[in-house]
């Protein structure tokens, strides 16, 4: 009988459960039947029968003991979108659920909050929208933890979710709250381990009861505009290991008691208005290792316990009033890596001991009143990377080791007292990039071996002692950029191999005792804006091939020139440049006139004037001859078009057409592309630059492909930081001029696939692709109706003066409609054209993703997309193969210096490239995905996403 009962009893569990799990199966297939799953992630559910149904689906898991209700749904990081699938409110045993970093939106689901079980619970990363419903503040009754982070949730704080009191995590950081405070209430979630509230636009001051929160160990308040002061109770937070409460507007002085919190790790309450003196405890927490407090008003000296700190390793504390002494052994006891206490008024010697642990990596003591020697010790710090000490009062001269520093590349010793000689030992130097020595009291003559520092882009050495000649050897420093050594006692001649910088587009050579001729070698530079050779002993004529320079600061003045100044030369914007040379005569040469007298010198002033006015007009007259000669139709162009250009200003502009034609002259062509050459126009009251592409004249254009239109009409709608801007429009009968603004970095193409492809390193690529897909993305989703671009590719990305992306060259951009369209000619460049151009001539936003990912390959690679290197394969067929022969490490460009250290970032990067060049269309991401997964490359390193999930 009892076993009778037993046995049913068994039956009922059994059919229970199985008749739970074939529902919940139904559940799933229902909420797989809203979901957008673009890479078909979920494609196999539904597949098998029978038992353990669903047990065995991707990404499903099931509870042990009844083996078949659906316990776990991890359905992170797939794409999936569209609105939450209701469904999953059915899963009645669902205990963790995450649909982290998809692409969800609309309102958060209301029925959640009636799972039963539901413990687990991570929305983060999505486009949720609209307030939290108010439901969820009386539900969930077994939720412990709980991720909303950085979607676009909106309302009010919802302060009711203060009610779920057994929550252990609490993260809302990063959404779009209005102002309001966080929650007294928040005090009562007795079990809180993580509170992650950065960026939610709370006010309001940090409530006491905070204290009461024993089990805390992360706290993140940061981002937010919290006033008052820092309440003494986060003492008591015994568990706590990261505070961050940076960029508030906290005020007060810094409570004592951190010093009794014995995991605290990192602390960050920079960019605060905090004031008083850090307290004496503050450091005494043993495995405290990151402090930043930088840009805040801390006062008075730094405390004791900072010479005893163990474990830490990055201090930051730059942009306070703090002043003394650091401790005397200070390093000595912790494991530092990155000491910043720039702009404070810190005073006494650098101590000897700060690489003790042999960890220093960069030391910025910038601003500051240390006084004393550069310690030798520090000559040892083969770690060291980057070195400011500029603006403090350090004298005596430099340790010999410590020029030759192997891993340095930033030197800054400006602004001190510094003296003694620069030591060839500087030749071990072989990173550095920048050397900045100037306002020192450095003597002695330079050493050759600095031409030996193939890495030097900047070399500022003026307002010293030197003496004795310009080493030769300089002109082998062919990254150099900047070189400025003047105010010195240099002398002898200015060697000629001085042309062969390339790179230079600055040099300052003044008030030196240099002699000899000016050399002509100068005029090869041609990148060279900046040349000051002024107040030195050079002789001579002035070199014509100077001509060949377009220098926007040229000063040669107080010099002993002699002979007839160059033509070009005697143009305002030069008066200045030839003062102080009694030799030099300007236009035509007298022998030896008679320079006090006025009325002769009125005379000259007149004569000046008129052979001036006659070489402007010759030259004008034999350029107009030539355009006609050569552009018969150009000239008419300009002639009919004087009275009749028609500007039309997408943007406020300070230029009229005028200035814009009288700027098409061929010395300002800067490029030339299919559809018309491309010049460069400084125009307007500031001197602006602008970018002026000419379109070729109707006749011929008749055999290309016509996109003024085109260009016009979808440009003048598009408004996006990532998008060239277009200025304005200036056309008469025959000509017609696209003035966009100007990117002095040009193309991509060009910078990534020539000499200066050094310049771009990992980070700068990194950003360039960002920005570009951003562009991109915005064209497609954001435009109404959506842009396809159609001719993506690295020449059509440029950069700006900080090296940020912009698309530019909607040459062929059409938008489209309803339905794909149908182009009549393939548009596109050669290695970037989308392989669904071979069989259909349909066009969709999918064939910019595939061009994309090719510029995404060549900014990972390094590659051109077609290339003889590569035996003139496509890079995506050169990619693939290496690939899957070599592994993904194998193509990344080893070229980059940092490609260690940067290689897992990279082969995030060129995974996501692989994505955007997949074969099918469709199984491409949008771009709007592609956006996100390049900012999460990033994101994962940053602290903010170190609080991750606590494992329950
Ligand atoms: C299932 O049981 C195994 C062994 O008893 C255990 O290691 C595992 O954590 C359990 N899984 C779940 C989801 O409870
Ligand atoms: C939160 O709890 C309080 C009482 O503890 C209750 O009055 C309030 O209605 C609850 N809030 C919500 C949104 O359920
Ligand atoms: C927070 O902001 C809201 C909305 O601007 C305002 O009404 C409230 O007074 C602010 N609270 C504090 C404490 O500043
Ligand atoms: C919060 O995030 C928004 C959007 O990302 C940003 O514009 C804003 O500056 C951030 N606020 C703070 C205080 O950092
Ligand atoms: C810290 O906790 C102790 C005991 O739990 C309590 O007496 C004290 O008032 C708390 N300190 C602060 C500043 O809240």
């Amino acid at each position: 009988m009892a076993a009778t009962r037993l046995l049913l009893a068994f039956l009922l569990l059994l059919l229970q459960a199985i008749a739970a799990a074939s529902s919940d199966a139904a559940h799933l297939l229902a909420a797989r039947s809203v979901l957008r799953d673009p890479t078909g992630a979920l494609a196999s559910w539904g597949a098998g029968s029978g038992r353990g149904l669903p047990c065995r689906w991707a990404r499903v898991s099931c509870a042990n003991n009844s083996a078949a209700a659906v316990a776990g749904l991890d359905l992170s990081k797939l794409s999936l979108g569209d609105g939450f699938p209701a469904a999953l409110c059915s899963l009645r045993s669902l205990e963790h659920l995450d649909l982290s970093a998809n692409e969800f939106v609309g309102p958060l689901p209301a029925c959640l909050a009636a799972l039963p079980v539901l413990a687990h619970l991570n929305l983060a990363g999505n486009s949720f929208s609209g307030e939290v419903p108010p439901e969820w503040g009386a539900g969930f009754r077994s939720l412990l933890v709980l991720n909303l982070v950085q979607n676009l949730l909106s309302g009010e704080f919802p302060a009711f979710l203060a009610n779920l009191t057994g929550l252990q995590e609490f993260s809302l950081a990063y959404n779009l709250f209005s102002p309001s405070p966080l929650p007294m209430k928040i005090g009562d979630l007795a079990d809180l381990r993580v509170l992650f509230v950065a960026n939610c636009s709370l006010n309001g001051t940090i409530p006491a009861s905070i204290g009461k929160l024993k089990n805390l160990v992360n706290l993140d308040l940061s981002r937010n505009s919290i006033h008052g002061e820092i309440p003494r109770s986060i003492g008591n937070l015994s568990s706590l290991e990261q505070i961050e409460l940076f960029a508030n507007q906290l005020s007060g002085s810094i409570p004592v008691g951190f010093g009794g919190l014995k995991r605290l790790h990192s602390l960050d309450f920079s960019m605060n208005g905090l004031t008083g003196d850090i307290p004496e405890d503050m450091f005494a927490a043993p495995s405290l290792a990151s402090v930043h407090m930088y840009q805040n008003n801390l006062s008075g000296h730094l405390p004791a316990t900072l010479g005893t700190a163990q474990s830490l390793y990055d201090l930051r504390i730059f942009a306070n009033q703090l002043s003394g002494p650091l401790p005397p052994e200070f390093g000595k006891n912790c494991p530092l890596m990155f000491l910043d206490t720039s702009d404070n008024g810190l005073s006494g010697p650098i101590p000897a001991t700060l690489c003790a642990s042999g960890k220093l990596k960069q030391l910025m003591l910038l601003d500051n009143e240390f006084e004393g020697a550069i310690p030798v010790e520090l000559g040892q710090c083969r770690t060291l990377i980057r070195v400011r000490l500029s603006s403090n009062r350090l004298s005596g001269p430099v340790p010999l080791e410590f020029w030759g520093l192997p891993g340095v590349y930033l030197l800054e010793l400006s602004g001190n007292a510094l003296s003694g000689t620069v030591d060839p030992a500087i030749a071990g130097a072989k990173n550095l990039s920048k050397l900045l020595l100037q306002d020192n009291r450095f003597t002695g003559a330079l050493p050759a071996k600095l031409g030996t520092l193939t890495n030097l882009q900047e070399f500022k050495a003026s307002n010293n002692c030197f003496s004795g000649p310009l080493p030769p050897s300089l002109a082998n420093l062919s990254l150099l950029d900047n070189l400025d050594l003047s105010h010195n006692s240099f002398s002898g001649e200015i060697p000629r191999d001085f042309g062969k910088l390339k790179q230079l587009s600055q040099l300052y050579l003044s008030d030196n005792h240099l002699s000899g001729d000016v050399p002509s070698e100068l005029g090869d530079i041609i990148g060279m804006n900046t040349l000051d050779l002024s107040n030195n002993e050079l002789s001579g004529q002035l070199p014509v091939q100077l001509q060949n320079l377009k220098l926007t600061h040229f000063n040669i003045s107080y010099n002993k020139l002699s002979g007839t100044l160059p033509v070009l030369f005697n143009g305002l914007q030069y008066q200045e440049s030839f003062l102080g040379n009694p030799g030099l005569c300007h236009g035509f040469c007298q022998s030896n006139g008679d320079p006090d007298a006025k009325g002769h010198n009125t005379i000259k002033l007149i004569v000046y004037i008129f052979i001036a006015a006659a070489i402007i007009l010759l030259i004008g007259l034999a350029w107009f001859g030539y355009k006609c000669r050569l552009h018969k139709i150009n000239a008419s162009e300009l002639d009919d078009g004087k009275s009749s250009w028609v500007l039309t200003s997408y943007h406020r502009v300070d230029f009229s057409e005028r200035d814009i034609v009288n700027s098409l002259d061929e010395s300002n062509v800067i490029g030339q592309g299919g559809a018309g050459k491309v010049y460069k126009a400084v125009v307007g009251p500031e001197g602006e630059a602008m970018a002026v592409k000419k379109l070729w004249p109707v006749g011929v254009a008749s055999k290309r492909i016509d996109s003024f239109e085109a260009e016009v009409a979808t440009l003048s709608k598009v408004r996006h930081r990532n998008i060239v801007k277009l200025a304005c429009s200036i056309t008469n009968t025959v000509c017609r001029l696209l003035v966009y603004e100007y990117m002095p970095n040009g193309s991509l193409g060009d910078m990534l696939h020539s000499a200066k492809r050094s310049i771009l390193d990992w980070p700068m690529r990194y950003k360039i692709a960002v920005n570009a897909a951003e562009g991109l993305s915005y064209l497609h989703h954001d435009c109404e109706p959506p842009i396809v671009h159609r001719d993506v590719k690295s020449n059509n990305i440029l950069l700006d003066a900080e090296y940020g992306a912009k698309v530019a060259d909607f040459g062929v951009a059409k938008t489209i409609g309803d339905g794909p369209a149908t182009m009549s000619v393939i548009a596109g460049s050669c290695g970037y054209i989308a392989p669904e151009y071979a069989y259909s001539l349909h066009v969709t936003e999918k064939s910019d993703i595939y061009s994309f990912g090719v510029v995404i390959l060549e900014l990972v690679t390094g590659m051109k997309p077609m290339a003889p290197e590569i035996g003139e394969m496509d890079l995506v067929t050169w990619v693939s193969a290496n690939i899957a022969q070599n592994g993904l490490e194998s193509v990344l460009d080893h070229t980059l210096s940092e490609a260690e250290q940067f290689k897992d970032e990279m082969c995030k990067v060129l995974k996501i490239a692989l994505l955007c060049v997949l074969n099918v269309p469709k199984s491409r991401p949008p771009m709007r995905a592609v956006v996100k997964m390049l900012l999460e490359v990033k994101e994962e390193n940053k602290p903010m996403l170190k609080l991750a999930p606590l494992s329950i």
